[in-house]
């Protein structure tokens, strides 16, 4: 297996070429590997649509929340439902919004580890900044991540946007999508006919404790997503309760949240007044496979 097969030039969905330190597309767009070994896919303009990724603090606070284990099952989960409807033989993931890859990383090796040995797995996220330490994670993990190299298991990550993925028309075993924005219509041209579309969302409990302190009155709205072009085909819900030990991991946590951007500033000092806080994680994951036509 090798990334060239699906990659694409961004600029014009030509095939791409490795030249030294660049991609090349046949019509001359160039794309050069920086050091951490990702290339940057979102060229200016194009990716105007896709927010600017987030910034290098709340990734820090996601990195170390993560870091914890503290939703660890969420990726077992992701990889139990992936080995349950992927057919077996080569299979290429691509992970959508995936932030610095910890799940993906995680539910990579799973896979690998259960059996899944020809497997490419890709990673986009809007921030450079998640890429280069994907990157650098999956060379720790000893995932093979040099650009036109052939092997059976590999990992890349890189800018993208991924409501418009340099990547080949019906290439992907998977798309994943973790508490990300799904792109359907994206995910319908990337998806083979066999291919599913797998999301995780939170679920109506997910960090009740921790919204009973932000806010005053909580109140859930939760609908069932769709997603035009897509069926449901399998779903599953991940519900633990974790204890977050300190200060420092409630604020992490509260930082990848949502509600970081929507709370008073009482909420916030209610939320910071607690040494430890135990909270409900209640994650929905769902399969979507191609509609029929
Ligand atoms: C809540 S985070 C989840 C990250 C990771 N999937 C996880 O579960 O840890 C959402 C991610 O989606 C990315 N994102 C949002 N819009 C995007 C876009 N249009 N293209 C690429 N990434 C995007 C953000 O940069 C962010 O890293
Ligand atoms: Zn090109």
């Amino acid at each position: 297996m090798n990334v060239l097969n699906i990659l694409r030039c961004p600029l014009c969905r030509e095939m791409l070429a490795r030249e030294g330190r660049t991609l090349r597309c046949s019509r001359g767009h160039c794309f050069d590997l920086a050091k951490e070994g990702y290339v940057n896919l979102l060229p200016p303009g194009k990716g105007k649509n896709a927010r600017t990724g987030d910034e290098k603090d709340m990734l820090r606070a996601r990195r170390e929340f993560l870091a914890g284990g503290y939703y660890a099952p969420i990726s077992d989960g992701i990889a139990a439902l992936l080995a349950r409807h992927l057919p077996a033989g080569e299979t290429i993931l691509c992970d959508s919004g995936c932030g610095e890859g910890w799940h993906t990383l995680r539910y990579t090796q799973k896979l690998a580890e259960g059996g899944f040995d020809r497997l490419l797995t890709v990673g986009f996220d809007a921030s450079k900044y998640g890429a280069a330490a994907g990157m650098k994670n999956a060379r720790q993990h000893g995932i093979c991540c040099d650009i036109g190299t052939e092997a059976d298991l590999q990992t890349y990550f890189f800018p993208g946007n991924l409501f418009s993925l340099p990547l080949a028309d019906a290439s992907l075993s998977a798309v994943v999508s973790m508490f990300a924005p799904v792109a359907a219509e994206e995910n319908l041209r990337l998806l083979r006919s066999d291919g599913i579309l797998l999301t995780a969302a939170s679920g109506k409990e997910h960090l009740n404790e921790m919204r009973q302190l932000l806010y005053t009155d909580v109140h859930y709205t939760e609908k069932e997503p769709e997603y035009e072009g897509f069926t449901l085909a399998d779903r599953e819900t991940v519900r633990y309760t974790v204890l977050l030990p300190d200060p420092d991991t409630i604020r992490n946590l509260f930082m990848m949240t949502p509600f970081y951007y929507k709370t008073t500033t009482e909420g916030r000092e209610r939320l910071y007044a607690e040494n430890s806080l135990t909270v409900t994680v209640e994650t929905e994951l769902r399969v979507y496979r191609r509609s029929a036509v």
